[in-house]
């Protein structure tokens, strides 16, 4: 650990990247609840594990702290292979959902307390516990007990807590699952902020994919215990490696229409309910390069991406409206296609122009999307047919 008088506030010594290796974890001998985790986080990413309940995430990040034992494969921290390393040597700082602060201590012994059981000299503790109170603007709530805070406050002194210690590895667990809509909102903001002070690896896990496209560098998505698919916020949207992942990230989620995939003249196209849509020359390289035959699949356009269009236009698919979802300035129109059901996103001042004649009464609409736009899912693989 460098003096902090001539180090850069709260940098990490050494270099932190984090390799996981082919992890697995059994728990009770026939519990899997995570198998074939490789993933290879940079120095000073910043990394978030999202999906849904019961995928493995807190497991994963329990097995980077030392408090889960690995099953199978290799774990390495910096270039050490930290599988049998007990928690206390790992150098890293976990904050968890409940973060549990000590109840009979103030904010300031709160945040001390890991600096003095190591023996840090006082006038080091107390500069460093300022310099992460200043940071997380909690210095006036120093000498009061935790009770007395609200939820927030509180999740910044558990911030604080942890930052004091200046780990290699920032471990995070739904830290801010427990804060109102408001609030989480504000802390996100911090998070980012923080994280540009504190030039550490961050493992962040939350089940909510507005956080993980806001925070994360790169995402890892989850399901059942397997990585679906790595990517930054823009990969893991514009192009999702399967149907779960296109499913998972973006509100409101993406639509689904059964279609075809036909291939006339080696020419690529796409059938749904009785249109064709020519693909783009990207698409079909994409699909002449795998061989790809015609066959039935699931056709993937995102709420946003679809266009009203006067009836009767080129390429336009007829909608039954259902109901109509005022959000402010956007309106989300539920409809039926295709025998699907589906979700439209316009603006509230396109859909007044549109609807003007229709107050109120079931009605159908025509609408389109852009080829470019399209994904394209294997019913059985469930995969991307364009990556
Ligand atoms: N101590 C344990 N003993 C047995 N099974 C466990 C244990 N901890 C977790 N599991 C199981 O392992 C799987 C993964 O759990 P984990 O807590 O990692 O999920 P998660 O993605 O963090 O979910 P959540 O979003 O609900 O927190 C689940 O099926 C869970 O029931
Ligand atoms: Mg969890």
């Amino acid at each position: 650990m460098g003096r902090l008088a001539e180090a850069a506030p709260f940098r990490a010594y050494c270099m932190a990247n984090v390799s996981f290796k082919n992890i697995k974890k059994v728990y009770d001998e026939d519990v899997v609840a995570v198998e074939k985790f490789s993933l290879e986080i940079e120095d000073k990413e910043f990394i978030v594990l999202v999906g849904p309940s019961g995928c493995g995430k807190s497991t994963t990040l329990r097995m980077v702290a030392g408090l889960e034992e690995i099953t199978e494969g290799e774990l390495f921290i910096g270039d050490k292979l930290v599988n049998d390393v007990p928690p206390k040597d790992r150098d890293i700082a976990m904050v968890f959902q409940n973060y549990a602060l000590y109840p009979h201590m103030t904010v300031y012994e709160n945040m001390a307390f890991a600096l003095k059981l190591r023996k840090v000299p006082k006038a080091q503790i107390d500069e460093k516990v300022r310099e992460a109170a200043e940071i997380l603007g909690i210095t006036e709530l120093f000498k009061r007990r935790p009770k007395a805070l609200s939820g927030g406050q509180r999740q910044r002194v558990a911030i604080g807590r942890a930052i004091v210690r200046e780990p290699q590895v920032f471990l995070m667990d739904e830290p801010l699952s427990n804060l109102d809509a408001k609030l989480r909102n504000q802390m996100r903001a911090e998070l980012i902020k923080l994280r540009q002070r504190i030039n550490t690896t961050f493992i962040y896990v939350t089940h909510d994919q507005m956080e993980a496209m806001t925070l994360g560098d790169r995402i890892v998505i989850m399901k059942d215990g397997l990585i679906q698919q790595i990517g930054t916020p823009s990969e893991v949207f514009n192009m999702p490696a399967n149907h779960f992942v296109a499913g998972f990230i973006g509100t409101p989620q993406m639509n689904f229409l059964p279609a075809r995939l036909e291939v006339f003249n080696g020419s690529y196209a796409v059938e749904v309910g009785g249109v064709k849509f020519t693909l783009t020359e990207q698409q079909q390289q994409k699909l002449k390069a795998k061989g790809q035959a015609a066959q039935e699949i699931i056709l993937g356009i995102r709420p946003e991406h679809i266009a009203t269009v006067p009836e009767g236009s080129e390429t336009s698919i007829r909608a039954q409206v259902d109901v109509s979802e005022m959000m402010g300035s956007e309106v989300y129109l539920h409809a039926i296609a295709v025998e699907t059901n589906i979700v439209i996103r316009m603006q509230a001042t396109d859909y007044y122009e549109t609807f003007k004649a229709h107050a109120g009464q079931s009605h159908y609409i025509s609408f389109t999307f852009p080829s470019s736009l399209m994904h394209i899912f294997d019913p059985v693989s469930q995969k991307s047919l364009l990556i």
